[in-house]
């Protein structure tokens, strides 16, 4: 295979910015893809947090658009990579304080149309070479509905790039009233249920998964769950059309962040041949969380967004269940205001057994990972996470639902000795739940037989080299769909 230039679009990437997984992907796929020689720039919008946290920018390119507001490239290099990033910088859009999706009220911001239209017609002047960079990507690589409208602009242009579209989260689609799709300008043609009309609002997700030449998301599992009813959110029946365009490529994990044989965040480093340093990491963090410091008592950490996908609503429905055992929770989350208020409440009622940070601390959710002796992750659905990855690395046994990514990456205590990595359950109820924890607390106490999981679960292997070179796969397959140029006359 011959080197190829890619372009990967994403609307976050670690550690310039990032709100969850997407973050880490494309903080992580890049470098991966760059290990194995080939010619990859990252493009993502100059927000203002992240020009903060980018060194040495330069401009690249001015104005690419006229009017109403001129949009520059910039150029730096991803922190601790030598990927090249580009930052479509769009002041009005972009240069502001928060997140990228949502405003400080939680609300989305009411312009994303708008600023993830610019986004996208920024990126479709890079794909076209037509920005003055003198670099032309063979495939351009999107990813979420914020870079959704990118292969929709390329499709049909002679001599385009090929396009590649991955679904992280199929339920978050970019949905919009028909009128933006006429105030943004995008072209008629597109406007129709075969294109990015969606029951008559506009939708971005469309415009990736009807005209990329290659779907995929990010795990098998996932892959196959959204051509149902139950996990398509309405865009199954388009999906089943294009199954022969979509497969599932599971998630890798960046162990040069996450292991504790060398993360910085930890007060004591460890490995799976000495795991005394895991016991102080607990001892650090019962005491951060101020809950009673005990070597004995198991502790459950939780890390994640406090959204109805993620099972929340399980983990407070099995609480009161579990309050009542001599166990400890760790807790840190942020996303809907009432979750995150009924689990302060909570904790300011078990100070001993439950202890909450509500918000974003990158640091900490590395110290849980490492100080607690099991993961929860219940998710009603989840594509791929990466928390649970991350988990098996910590030795920090997950427990998990049977579904998506969760199902591909943890292999249930029962399955024996010699594979077992955790603790996997199906029903979505607080009883099958506490019926995988109260597994899960037995076996910890027998230590021979909980080393043994450890051991296996740290042994497990999810490099990013193994999917990057199953992204190359992708990539081959989506140029060789792509409709040949028109021969010149
Ligand atoms: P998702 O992308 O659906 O949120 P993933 O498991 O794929 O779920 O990835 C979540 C990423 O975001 C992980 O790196 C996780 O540690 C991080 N994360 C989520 N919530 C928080 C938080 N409150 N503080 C710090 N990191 C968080
Ligand atoms: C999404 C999914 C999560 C996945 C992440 C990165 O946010 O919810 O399961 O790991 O994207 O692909």
């Amino acid at each position: 295979m011959r080197p190829r230039k890619i372009l990967f679009v994403a609307s976050e990437a670690h550690p310039l910015m990032k709100t969850g997984g997407l973050g880490d992907v494309a903080g992580a796929l890049p470098a991966a893809l760059q290990a194995l020689h080939q010619d990859v720039r990252l493009v993502m919008p100059a927000y203002r947090a992240a020009m903060r946290r980018a060194g040495n920018i330069r401009i690249a390119s001015l104005a690419l658009e006229e009017d109403p507001h001129p949009v520059r490239i910039l150029e730096t290099t991803l922190p601790g990579s030598e990927v090249t990033v580009w930052l479509v910088d769009s002041a009005p859009h972009f240069d502001r304080n928060g997140n990228p999706y949502t405003g400080p009220d939680g609300h989305d911001w009411p312009d994303n149309p708008e600023r993830f239209s610019v986004f996208a017609r920024a990126v479709t002047a890079l794909a076209l070479d037509q920005a003055g960079l003198a670099w032309r990507p063979d495939v351009v690589h999107c990813n979420d509905w914020q870079s959704g409208l990118v292969p929709a602009l390329l499709h049909g242009l002679p001599g385009r790039p090929a396009t590649v579209f991955t679904i992280h989260n199929l339920a978050y689609q970019g949905i919009f009233a028909a009128e933006h799709f006429w105030r943004q300008k995008l072209p008629g043609h597109l406007w129709s249920p075969e294109g990015v009309e969606f029951y008559g609002n506009l939708s971005f997700i469309k415009g990736g998964l009807v005209y990329a030449d290659r779907l995929n998301t990010v795990s098998p599992t996932y892959a196959r769950e959204i051509t149902t009813p139950e996990f398509g959110c309405n865009l199954d029946g388009l999906l089943r059309a294009r199954a022969d365009r979509l497969c599932g490529i599971l998630n890798g994990a960046d162990y040069s962040v996450w292991d504790p044989v060398h993360d910085p965040y930890l007060s004591h480093h460890y490995s799976a041949g000495n795991l005394d340093g895991k016991a102080a990491n607990k001892a650090a963090l019962q005491r951060e969380t101020g809950l009673p410091v005990s070597a004995e008592t198991p502790v459950i950490g939780l890390v994640g967004r406090l959204a109805a996908q993620k099972g929340v609503d399980l983990v407070l429905s099995a609480l009161p269940a579990l309050l009542s055992r001599p166990v400890q929770t760790v807790l840190l989350g942020s996303g809907d205001a009432q979750l995150e208020q009924t689990l302060k409440t909570l904790a300011e009622q078990y100070p001993d057994r439950l202890h909450v940070t509500i918000g974003f601390s990158e640091e900490f959710a590395h110290r849980i990972e490492a100080g607690a002796d099991l993961f929860l992750m219940p998710s009603r659905y989840e594509p791929c996470g990466l928390n649970q990855i991350y988990s098996l690395r910590y030795g920090t046994l997950p427990v998990v639902r049977r579904t998506g990514g969760l199902a591909d990456t943890v292999v249930d205590a029962s399955d024996g000795p010699r594979r077992a990595t955790g603790f996997v359950f199906s029903d979505p109820s607080p009883e099958a739940l506490l019926e995988a924890l109260s597994r899960a607390l037995a076996l910890y106490r027998r230590p021979r037989a909980w080393r043994r999981l450890q051991r296996n679960a740290m042994a497990q292997d999810f490099s990013w080299a193994n999917s990057a070179r199953n992204y190359l796969k992708l990539y081959e397959r989506s140029l060789s769909q792509k409709p040949a140029p028109p021969e010149p006359v």
